[in-house]
């Protein structure tokens, strides 16, 4: 009996205790449940706010990139702004150098010539690398002779180095005779000028010397050695950097802005390619920039296709030639009159498009040049109204373009120019557009 009653006992303690578990289990997961909600809704929370930080941060790099290039576009604007006043001036003091002077006056009128061109190379490196980060640099891909570009450069280089203890040296390793190269002849120039540029401002006495390698891969590579101060091994991971120089003192002794190799690297990374640098302090550096190029055959130029040889300002070619001078900016005004008329020609300058049509309603001209920014009406619409209301289709017209705005020139001749000059406007430039544009004589107006 008793027996029983102990199982019975026994059995009802292993009913509650197992009751007991019961319970426990259902609270324990009930808490579990609540935790691993609560940790769901961390997690959803966290997630939340992660993807609302990388939104922001998305938020902010844009603005950045943007602010950049708003800063790009407004530089690039103002440095082009500056070259107006600073070409006048540059424009003006080659009108006055050709006048007679006396002794003192050339040495004063000599300082103002040398310190205006090294503020205008100053403003072109800004506009340049503005331009380039605004992403407003394109890229031409044509046929070249790129051993007569060094040629060219080298020349340039030789002879502004006449009087000083460095030499010159130019050497062409496996030169593939007939061959042009396919890229863009402006960048290769531009990369070349600072990179000689650099080595000749850098060496005193020795060498600098140019090598130009046709490698395997249809490549150019193209090397700039000199014997100069060189870099020290700290400084030369920054000197691709904008506004770096090697050392603190460069700028005080030997001038520039720090911004030539910054552009230079742009060019070349453009042009799909690399530039490397290997220096040795006091011992000389070495530039080596390598481009992919295709290669094509040489096309044999006829003699009238050759670039024409300097035009003599005593020639006057244009004596009995008219000239409808459209530009609104009184120093350019000033500045391509001064040339036009030092040249012959009869110059009518006006300062809108409107007043153009209206000058060539009741006149003929043989050539316009015309600006394109202009108030009133700009050099686009006034050339459409020349060529579909006045009917003037052979009337040659020249743009003057900024240059600065990606697609001018091209828009210039689609709406009806026959050709386009960046300004600043370059004296032999200028009389070579005119020279090859007025060669069919004059121009009747059709009525
Ligand atoms: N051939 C070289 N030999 C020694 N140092 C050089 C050489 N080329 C460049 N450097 C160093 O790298 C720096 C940057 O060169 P970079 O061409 O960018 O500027 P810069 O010549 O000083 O000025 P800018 O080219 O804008 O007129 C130079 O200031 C100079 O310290
Ligand atoms: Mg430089």
């Amino acid at each position: 009996m008793t027996k029983n009653k102990n199982l019975l006992l026994k059995i009802e303690r292993i009913k509650r205790a197992k009751k007991e578990a019961e319970d426990l289990l259902e609270v324990k997961s009930r808490e579990l449940y609540i935790l691993n909600r609560s940790l769901e809704e961390q997690v959803q929370q966290r997630v939340k706010e992660l993807e609302q930080a990388k939104n922001e941060a998305i938020d902010l790099k844009n603005q950045a990139i943007e602010a950049n290039k708003a800063k790009s576009i407004f530089l690039a604007k103002m440095s082009h702004e500056i070259r107006t006043p600073i070409n006048g001036i540059l424009g003006m003091t080659q009108i006055l150098n050709d006048t007679p002077l006396s002794e003192e006056q050339k040495k004063h009128l000599d300082i103002i010539l040398k310190s205006s061109q090294s503020l205008l190379y100053l403003v072109n490196d800004i506009l340049d690398f503005s331009k380039i980060e605004a992403g407003h640099t394109s890229i031409e891909n044509i046929p070249f002779d790129v051993e007569l570009l060094c040629l060219e450069i080298i020349d340039i280089f030789k002879a502004s180095t006449q009087n000083s203890n460095v030499k010159i040296q130019f050497d062409i390793k496996n030169q593939k005779k007939g061959f042009n190269i396919i890229s863009d002849p402006g960048k290769f120039k531009q990369i070349l000028f600072n990179l000689i540029g650099n080595a000749v401002k850098f060496t005193k006495k020795g060498h600098v010397s140019l090598v130009l390698n046709f490698l395997k891969n249809e490549s150019v590579e193209l090397v700039v050695k000199d014997s100069g101060i060189g870099i020290s091994p700290e400084r030369i991971n920054s000197i691709f950097d904008q506004f770096e120089q090697a050392e603190t003192s460069t700028n005080r002794v030997y001038g520039g802005s720090g911004l030539g190799l910054a552009i230079t690297k742009s060019l070349s990374e453009m042009l799909g390619g690399k530039i490397n640098v290997k220096s040795v302090l006091h011992q000389g550096t070495t530039f080596t920039v390598t481009i992919p190029a295709k290669m094509t055959k040489k096309v044999i130029k006829h003699k009238k296709d050759e670039i024409t040889n300097e035009i003599d300002v005593n020639e006057k070619f244009g004596t009995g030639k008219h000239i409808l001078l459209v530009e609104d900016n009184p120093i350019n005004q000033v500045v391509a009159k001064a040339i036009l008329s030092r040249n012959g020609f009869d110059i009518t300058g006006v300062v809108n498009g409107e007043l153009a049509v209206k000058a060539l309603q009741e006149k003929s001209f043989d050539l316009v040049l015309m600006d394109c920014q202009m108030p009133v009406l700009d050099g686009f619409e006034a050339t459409k109204k020349i060529r579909q209301e006045l009917n003037l289709s052979e009337l040659p017209i020249i743009a003057l373009t900024a240059g600065a705005i990606e697609g001018t020139e091209q828009k210039c001749l689609d709406t009806g120019m026959n050709a386009f000059l960046t300004k600043p406007i370059i004296e032999q430039d200028l009389l070579k557009c005119l020279k090859k544009f007025l060669k069919k004589s004059s121009f009747k107006k059709i009525a």
